[in-house]
């Protein structure tokens, strides 16, 4: 009797132990404990050989192991029926679904817009080093050392003698490629310039720009005029119009800055605006014959226009974003908007 009772106390933590896969093996512990000839009714055949004073207790113990196997099996069938189950959920020549497409920047997108416009009036892409020397981002523009207007700019010096600094404009560019000496020359300059400023809603330590230069003979005041109005009308519409305000650049003389009509309110006067319904977009001007003499460049026999604008600002009036810090967060939130745009 003893001795019966530990076989069902050994088999009992075998069966507990016991896990199907699939249902041959479902079928397999049917066969190996329920079956015919199976352990269950084995163990039952040993009932003969128990005295009959203990066959009441043997009797209890092997129902209560019956019904344990039994269980066990129905347990096992549900699992394996839930794992077919999961499996017919699963269509695996089903196409995978979607990745979520990046988009592109909209910085980015204005920069292509800009330059896509230019390059169809002849303007080639044109680009330089963000590290600059002195030479190139303001003596050869006509800022002599010390010169009060370089604190127009507060720039970034990685090191002061020989100075190296983070370029605060594209115009370095113009500089590079005038000293190559090619003529006439017509480019766009688009890049990121720093500049040592407390971020803000309105302004930035960094931020893009795009600087024009074109140089060739008989180049007139009236052609800077009517490269520009062309850009606007291309980026913001037909009915966009322009003003131009007397300005101070040490590289242009005369020099402009540029309005356009608001966008937001059409004239009649917005916050955008402040009011006055129109917003600045860029500063231009005739390029200095210093700055060309500079550049081994005959003033007598050249000249030329050169414009600059930040591209943030433009893209600020495109997609009427009030605060420029979106542009460098990188939250996706923001980004994604600009899926389909321009
Ligand atoms: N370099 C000027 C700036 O960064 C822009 C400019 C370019 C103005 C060319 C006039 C002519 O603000």
């Amino acid at each position: 009797m003893q001795q019966l009772l530990d076989k069902i106390k050994a088999y009992s933590a075998e069966i507990e132990a016991a896990a199907v896969k699939s249902k041959d093996e479902l079928e397999a512990f049917r066969i190996k404990y329920l079956g015919t000839k199976g352990l269950v009714k084995t163990i039952m055949g040993e009932m003969k050989d128990v005295a009959v004073e203990q066959k009441k207790e043997a009797g209890q113990a092997l129902n209560q192991f019956k019904n344990f196997v039994e269980e066990k099996f129905d347990k096992l069938k549900q699992f394996e029926a839930s794992i077919v189950k999961e499996k017919q959920d699963t269509d695996l020549s089903l196409p995978a679904p979607d990745m979520p497409l990046g988009t592109r920047h909209p910085i980015s997108i204005v920069q292509n817009k800009i330059i896509s416009i230019f390059n169809r009036l002849g303007f080639a892409v044109a680009q330089g080093p963000e590290i600059e020397d002195d030479w190139h981002n303001f003596t050869a523009l006509n800022l002599p050392e010390n010169h009060p207007a370089r604190d127009m700019q507060d720039t970034f010096y990685l090191q002061e003698e020989p100075a190296w600094l983070l370029r605060t404009h594209t115009s370095s560019v113009q500089i590079r490629e005038m000293e190559k000496g090619v003529l006439p020359l017509r480019i766009i300059c688009p890049g990121r310039v720093y500049r040592n400023e407390t971020i803000s809603a309105r302004a930035h330590c960094f931020f893009n720009q795009v600087e024009g230069l074109y140089i060739a003979e008989n180049v007139s005041f009236a052609d800077l005029k009517q490269t520009l109005y062309f850009f606007v009308q291309e980026m913001f519409g037909q009915e966009v119009k322009i003003r131009f305000r007397p300005s101070y650049f040490p590289f242009t003389e005369p020099s402009a800055e540029m309005d356009i009509s608001c966008l937001i309110c059409g004239g009649s006067g917005c916050n955008v605006c402040k009011k006055t319904g129109w917003v600045e977009i860029l500063g231009c001007g005739m390029v200095h014959p210093q700055v060309l003499e500079n550049c081994n460049i005959d003033s007598e026999k050249y000249t030329g226009f050169a414009f600059g604008m930040g591209i943030e600002r433009i893209a600020m009036l495109k997609y009427q974003v009030k605060d420029l810090r979106l542009f460098s967060e990188n939250d996706t939130r923001f980004l994604d908007q600009f899926v389909a745009a321009v």
